[in-house]
């Protein structure tokens, strides 16, 4: 059960299959948008003992996370996360194809520098995109089409060139699913549009990053402001869906 604590109306969203109302809760806005979802304990952390996000998160966080990806057009994703967290083929989550614009499907584009494509990503039948460097473009040919990828800067990849290209393509509804050091470099070039954040009622003590990473370093130059959009919560776990303002 996910109670919404937005000053509308406080009534219940029950579950449902096709999660309509959810989807309505976290519908894109016009143009293209990078949505970034993570989870956080508590106490701060990232990941849990295995080292993954799979252990800190819960039932009500997998339920907002199939409803983002079933909305977007495409999954950006760091290749750290994508090595750690095991990812292979992405599909729209089941009884969740109605929720889309038209009969897409769900892409994933994986950032990395090296141009080393994490091999449960090579190995679908539909190659993700790979956004790399030009120092990295010739290591991600070897693993996927050339038309698959987008080599953007020279030694860094320049993700603004990253996600117009991917908008070039079609693809405007960018979903960030991590890590924190694909998202802490997007924050820092003021290409993050909103941030949905769950934070679950754990504590993992010291250890693992936080959501947003390197850790160190020298203190930011900027505070941004991000408004509240809504907040859900089911037995302890809050769900935000944080936007920039517009202006
Ligand atoms: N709590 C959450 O919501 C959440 C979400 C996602 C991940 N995680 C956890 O976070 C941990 C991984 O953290 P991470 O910071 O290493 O993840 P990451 O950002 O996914 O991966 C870092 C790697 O991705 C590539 N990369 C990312 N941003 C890049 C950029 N701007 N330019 C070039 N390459 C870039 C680089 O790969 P190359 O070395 O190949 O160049 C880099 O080594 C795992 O434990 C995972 O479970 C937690």
């Amino acid at each position: 059960m996910l109670v919404p604590t937005d000053g509308t109306d406080g009534t219940r969203i029950d579950p449902d299959p096709s999660e309509r109302r959810l989807s309505g809760l976290y519908a894109y806005p016009e143009g293209a948008t990078v949505r970034a979802n993570m989870v956080t304990s508590v106490d701060g952390a990232a990941w849990g003992p295995d080292g993954r996000s799979g252990s800190i998160n819960d039932a009500a966080d997998w339920r907002v996370f199939r409803v983002l990806r079933a909305l977007a057009d495409v999954v950006l994703v760091g290749a750290g996360t994508a090595r750690a967290e095991g990812y292979g083929p992405l599909g729209v989550p089941r009884g969740l194809g109605g929720l889309r614009r038209g009969d897409r499907p769900l892409e994933v584009a994986v950032v990395t520098g090296r141009g080393d494509v994490p091999p449960g990503l090579v190995t679908t039948d539909r190659a993700p995109y790979v956004l790399t460097s030009a120092r990295g473009a010739d290591a991600a040919r070897r693993s996927v089409p050339a038309d698959r990828v987008v080599a953007v800067g020279q030694d860094e990849v320049d993700l603004r060139a990253g996600l117009t290209a991917l908008a070039g393509r079609g693809l405007r509804h960018v979903l960030c699913e991590g890590g924190p050091r694909l998202l802490g470099d997007l924050l820092a070039d003021d290409l993050v549009d909103e941030l949905c954040l769950t934070t679950t009622p754990r504590l993992i003590g010291p250890g693992p990053g936080r959501v947003v990473g390197p850790v160190g370093g020298p203190a930011p130059a900027t505070v941004r402001d991000a408004h509240l959009a809504h907040l859900l919560h089911s037995r302890g776990t809050l769900l935000a869906r944080w936007v920039r303002p517009i202006g």
